[in-house]
């Protein structure tokens, strides 16, 4: 056990890719002539950036990973800067995963992109659901036991989703650590915050200190832009220093970054803060307007910046809603989803179209009755 605990979590990545030589960047003087990178040498009419669009971006996109790294609380060596966390989920899964031999855990229902990249990379997918349960602060937890039994010696990595997508629910601590604690020296835990901001539990970084657990963080929740595409990657130095190597040098481009760096402003995180508390409270406004619908069997409570409810007839929902030029997300094909139906938090006019919507279905399904009562 000990001798596994402490085995180097880079032996657990692609053999090949260990020893990967880097990319060499060119030079970036500011203030000096550069006529080394094949640029053009006019800016582009338009371009308002500081950097000038006309030259490649940073390689490593440095100022900005410092800057996360602060307002994440880490050592700027701990983050790795992505295009989106989307990028981050797909990276681990390259660097650690080869084709048709080694293997991911996640937990369906979850946010699907886990199981897109670990097919295209050719890994295999193990699925182990979350457990069901008529107590809605429990439902969708975590099946510890059966994630513990599935991790095998092909097992790179654990997907847990915590605020998870779509069920909204928070992972129970002590299950992640559970899994952190089995894992440890075998596969690699990587828990997605993408929602964290959205609820009152802490984030996962001690657990990320004492099991060499990631966290994946994105600003397309949080800081409203998701257009930005900018995600952060949070690991110990060694596997960020060597996922570095793997992702592409110069991807992220000039304009996320100084765009994200306005965004990260002392104003504009105050801005996001406050728009938080709205979101938050008109999760709470819609969650207890929706209880009420008879067309809605049940609303489960969420600490994401969206509700899963259960309809009883999510065709039905989701035409009525796109009638009102409302579009939301359900899930025909989905296990255990079958009539859910996922809506994001709008704004409070959006929000109160949403409702009249809902009112809208509930008088057309009269002759339904409400299976929840
Ligand atoms: C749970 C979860 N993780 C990651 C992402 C990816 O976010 P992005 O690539 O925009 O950072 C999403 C997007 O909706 C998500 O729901």
């Amino acid at each position: 056990m000990t001798a596994m605990a402490n085995r180097d979590i880079l032996e657990l990545a692609r053999p090949e890719l260990r020893s990967l030589i880097p990319y060499t960047p060119g030079r970036y003087e500011p203030g000096s002539v550069r006529l080394n990178a094949n640029e053009s040498p006019y800016r582009a009419p338009g371009d308002a950036t500081a950097r000038g669009l006309n030259r490649y971006p940073p390689p490593r996109p440095e100022t900005l990973q410092k800057r996360l790294a602060e307002q994440y609380g880490v050592a700027p060596e701990e983050l790795l800067v992505t295009r989106g966390s989307s990028e981050a989920i797909d990276v681990l899964i390259r660097a650690f995963c080869a084709a048709r031999r080694d293997s991911v855990i996640v937990c369906p229902p979850t946010f699907d992109m886990y199981r897109l990249y670990a097919g295209i990379q050719g890994a295999e997918l193990i699925e182990v659901p979350l457990l069901r349960a008529d107590d809605p602060s429990k439902d969708f937890s975590l099946d510890t036991a059966n994630v513990i039994a599935a991790l095998n010696g092909r097992t790179k990595l654990v997907f847990i989703c915590s605020p998870n997508n779509p069920t909204g629910i928070s992972m129970d601590p002590e299950d992640v650590e559970a899994i952190c604690r089995a894992a440890r020296g075998q596969a690699l835990v990587v828990i997605d915050e993408a929602y964290i901001e959205f609820s009152s539990d802490p984030d996962f970084e001690a657990l990320r200190q004492r099991y060499g657990a990631v966290r994946l963080r994105t600003l397309s929740k949080f800081v409203s832009l998701a257009g930005v595409r900018c995600g952060a990657l949070i690991a110990a130095p060694r596997l960020i220093e060597f996922l570095g190597n793997v992702l592409p040098p110069y991807t992220f481009p000039t304009p996320s970054i100084e765009l994200v760096l306005k965004a990260l402003s002392t104003d504009s995180l105050g801005v996001s803060r406050e728009r938080i508390t709205v979101l938050r409270r008109e999760r709470a406004r819609l969650a207890k307007a929706l209880a009420k619908a008879p067309t809605i069997a049940r609303v489960w409570p969420s600490d994401g910046n969206f509700l899963l409810v259960e309809t009883s007839d999510s065709g039905l929902f989701t035409e009525s809603a796109r009638r009102s030029g409302i579009l939301v997300r359900a899930f025909p094909s989905h296990t255990g989803l079958g009539n859910c139906v996922r809506i994001t938090v709008g704004r409070p006019d959006q929000n109160d179209l949403l409702l009249a919507a809902v009112a809208a279905t509930d008088s057309q399904a009269t002759g339904k009755v409400r299976n929840n009562a």
